[in-house]
């Protein structure tokens, strides 16, 4: 499919967002949305400005990888916040972006969305896109890589997982900006919950679309990779593994799923 501008000359009175898009920055072509959000933080800018590119130079995935994309085809956005929980909350952001995603995919659209911690949004357990929180300051950066048309096949593998676009499942190319505004909408009213200590309900709209229970995965934590079968998601959004040691309480890391495991 030839690709399209997703020019958002649109007014942000389209969204029915509380903080979410009060102001839009739409970038044709951008090094990376969340490093352009961040600039903006330093620069004073106040929390609900999104980001929005038809492609980046440099965009960023987790652990140091890049985040390719067929320019026009995917969405690349990024949500300034400036939350006022605990810094050790501010990891559950990330999980309700995710939920954020799947909620809306699948009620706007049906796609069957799982998740697989912390922030994989997959379809038949192929990857259609990720999240990666970053801070500067006391601001933080939501980004969202959603792989909606174009083919697969275009787009670099990850590390031992297969990607997909939502178009491969749909049948048909999605308009953008329509799954731009259902997706805010949703970061939207997660960020509201969030903000009025509803964190464990976060979690838990996350929990439901989650993948790895009951499965055999080693999540590579740093340096460290630990194995066993991931049980459950506590209301802090840390991953319970049982381990040949015992149960192990993971906040942060990569989870590979393990061959055998179903
Ligand atoms: C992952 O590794 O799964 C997370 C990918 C996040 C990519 C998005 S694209 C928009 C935003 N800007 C970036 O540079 N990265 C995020």
């Amino acid at each position: 499919m030839a690709s399209s501008s997703l020019d958002t000359s649109w007014c942000p009175s389209e969204l029915a967002t509380e903080v979410v898009g009060h102001s839009i920055r739409y970038c044709p072509r951008i090094d990376s949305t969340n490093e352009q959000a961040l600039r903006l933080a330093e620069a004073g800018a106040a929390e609900g400005v999104v980001v929005v590119a038809d492609t980046q130079t440099a965009g960023r995935g987790r652990r140091g990888r890049r985040w390719l994309d067929e320019p026009g085809q995917a969405l690349l956005f990024s949500v300034l916040l400036r939350p006022t929980c605990e810094q050790s909350q501010v990891a559950i952001l990330s999980l309700g972006a995710a939920a954020a995603c799947a909620e809306s995919l699948a009620s706007e659209y049906s796609f069957p969305v799982t998740t697989k911690w912390p922030n994989d949004l997959l379809i038949a357990g192929d990857k259609v896109g990720g999240i990666l929180l970053e801070q500067r300051g006391g601001a933080v950066v939501v980004g969202v890589g959603l792989n909606v048309n174009g083919r697969p096949e275009s787009l670099q593998a990850q590390v031992g997982t297969a990607l997909t676009t939502l178009e491969k499942h749909y049948g048909a190319p999605l308009p953008r900006k329509e799954v731009l505004v259902g997706i805010l909408e949703k970061i939207d009213d997660i960020y509201q919950q969030f903000q009025a200590g509803g964190l464990a309900e976060v979690v838990d709209r996350y929990r439901r679309f989650e993948s790895v229970f009951g499965r055999r995965v080693c999540v590579h934590v740093g340096q460290e990779v630990v194995c066993g079968t991931a049980t459950a998601l506590t209301d802090s959004g840390t991953l319970l593994v049982h381990t040949a040691e015992g149960e192990c309480e993971i906040a942060a890391g990569e989870v590979e799923l393990v061959a055998g495991s179903e």
